[in-house]
Formats: C-alpha cells, structure tokens, sequence
C-alpha cells in the first residue's frame, strides 16, 4: 500500500512532524513517499491509498504561496475511496488560528470525497517526547486499519 505525504515547514517543525511519522509507516511495511510542498504537486494523491498532509500555520491563517497553491490543486481533485490524516506545528499563542491551515486542509480533503482515517494532530512548536509517543501510536493505528 501506498503512503503519499506532504509536508510545509519552514523551520523544520513540520518536517520533523513528516519525517518520525514516515519513518513509522515505512517500519510498518507501507510503501512511503514524503514531499516538501514546494515540490509537489497534488495529483500525486491520485496514485496513494493514504494521503497524508502536515502544515504550519503562519500569518494568522492566511496559507503562504506555496501551501495556497497546492490548496488550489488538492481542490480540483477526486479523492473519492482514498483515506487521509492532517497534522501540523502551530502555536496556541495563535489562538483562534492556532494550526488553522491543518483546519482548512482537512475541509478541503473532505470537499473532494476522501475519507478521514484519524482526527488531527496538532502540537505546539517543536516535537516533544510526548507528541513522539502520540505520532507513534496514531501511526500503529492507522496501519492497523489499513492493513484491517
Ligand atoms: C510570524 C509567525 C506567524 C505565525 N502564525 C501562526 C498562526 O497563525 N497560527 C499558529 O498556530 N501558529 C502560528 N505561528 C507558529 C508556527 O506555526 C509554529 O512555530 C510552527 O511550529 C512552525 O512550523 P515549521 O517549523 O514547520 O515552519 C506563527 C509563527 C510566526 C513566526
């Protein structure tokens, strides 16, 4: 099976976030593909069984160019019979933006027919050991329900 994830980070939070959660995907036996958003384009959801995206949040919400333009693309797709997880780092300082981008991905993921296959995780800033330990179990998880 296959695992599409995407990831936007600037300071490395977010990559963080991609990279413990492809590593355990990758353990778990999936085949695991992991991209910056700047290089990605979205119609490569088309061809996994799990589309995965992790975002930061800047500006209050408002999605920098490069998390906006892959949003245009998700958008125009059909995602129907896929599953998909969001993630992301914000800051709770933020408050009623706090990881508004992971808000607004999830929207759009359902707006084009995929199927949520575990609610988000949102951390603040860096990863910590804690957030280590629930990426771990939510990526067993979701193995599990694949595999199932
Ligand atoms: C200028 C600026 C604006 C930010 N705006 C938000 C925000 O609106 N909501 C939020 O949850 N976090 C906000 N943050 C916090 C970042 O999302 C957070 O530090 C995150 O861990 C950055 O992820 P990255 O390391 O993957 O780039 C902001 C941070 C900065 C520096």
């Amino acid at each position: 099976m296959k695992v599409q994830i995407v990831y936007a980070s600037m300071t490395g939070n977010d990559e963080d976030m991609a990279e413990i959660f492809s590593d355990d995907l990758t353990d778990a036996g999936f085949e695991v593909e992991s991209t910056d958003v700047s290089f990605a384009d979205a119609a490569a959801y088309e061809a996994a069984d799990l589309c995965v995206f992790v975002t930061y949040t800047y500006g209050e919400g408002v999605m920098t160019d490069e998390v906006a333009d892959f949003y245009e693309q998700l958008k125009e797709l059909d995602l129907t019979g896929k599953h998909f997880f969001v993630m992301g780092s914000g800051d709770k300082s933020y408050k009623d933006h706090y990881c508004e981008t992971v808000d607004d991905m999830e929207k759009a993921f359902l707006a084009v027919g995929a199927q949520e296959i575990a609610s988000p995780i949102k951390i603040e800033n860096a990863v910590s050991d804690e957030d280590m330990d629930l990426l771990d179990q939510t990526a067993a998880k979701i193995a599990a329900q694949l595999n199932g």
